[in-house]
């Protein structure tokens, strides 16, 4: 059995999703759920469900290596952002090389980067007057939001949309194709 760490920063409605598709599903699990929010909702949905949850600070990700320390220990085979808001430091990178997959709630390369999370990125769609946004799902680097495309799902924009629909519409492609993108990848590696 695989298993699959989670680092969240927000509400954690990915995190709790892909918990519960892989609570039916033999081959994996989420076995760990980090957060860098002491009061993240998404450490208590995940603590609902009965996967360890834990905070971490800045200084236990960037210096001490103490939150490498424990996706080792906990034997992680995938590493799953989702609305997780800091960079990875280079030491996880390496460790876990081609395992660390994040979500963008838009059609990357436009409207990713610092800073572009969540509504924002929302906002940014509807201002630029695009037609359509989506999700995308890569690997993820030391920048943000550039790592190697591995998924694209599209939606319209629609005339009368605002952030709270748009927003509603991308989670909906989130929730149907993030847990399957993940099984996928943990059959083939890359
Ligand atoms: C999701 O829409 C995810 O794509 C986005 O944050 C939201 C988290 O929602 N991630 C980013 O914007 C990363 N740049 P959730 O906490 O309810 O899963």
């Amino acid at each position: 059995m695989k298993n699959i760490s989670i680092l969240a920063s927000g509400n954690g409605t990915n995190a709790e999703n892909i918990i519960r598709y892989f609570s039916n599903e033999k081959k994996a699990k989420v076995t760990l759920v980090l957060s860098n929010k002491p009061q993240a909702k998404v450490l208590e949905r995940a603590a609902t469900l009965g996967i360890d949850a834990f905070f971490f600070d800045r200084s236990q990700f960037y210096d001490t290596g103490e939150v490498l320390m424990i996706l080792r220990r906990r034997e992680t085979d995938l590493v799953v952002l989702a609305g997780f808001l800091w960079l990875v430091p280079e030491d996880v990178l390496e460790a876990f090389r081609g395992r660390i997959v994040n979500i963008h709630p838009a059609l990357l390369p436009r409207f990713g980067g610092k800073g572009m999370y969540g509504d924002r990125v929302h906002r940014a769609v509807l201002e630029a007057g695009c037609k359509e946004s989506g999700i995308t799902i890569h690997y993820v680097n030391e920048k943000y939001d550039s790592g190697d495309i591995i998924f694209q799902a599209r939606c319209p924009v629609l005339p009368d949309d605002d952030v709270n629909t748009l927003a509603e519409r991308v989670h909906a492609l989130e929730y149907k194709h993030y847990p399957e993108v993940i099984s996928r990848l943990l059959d083939n590696p890359e």
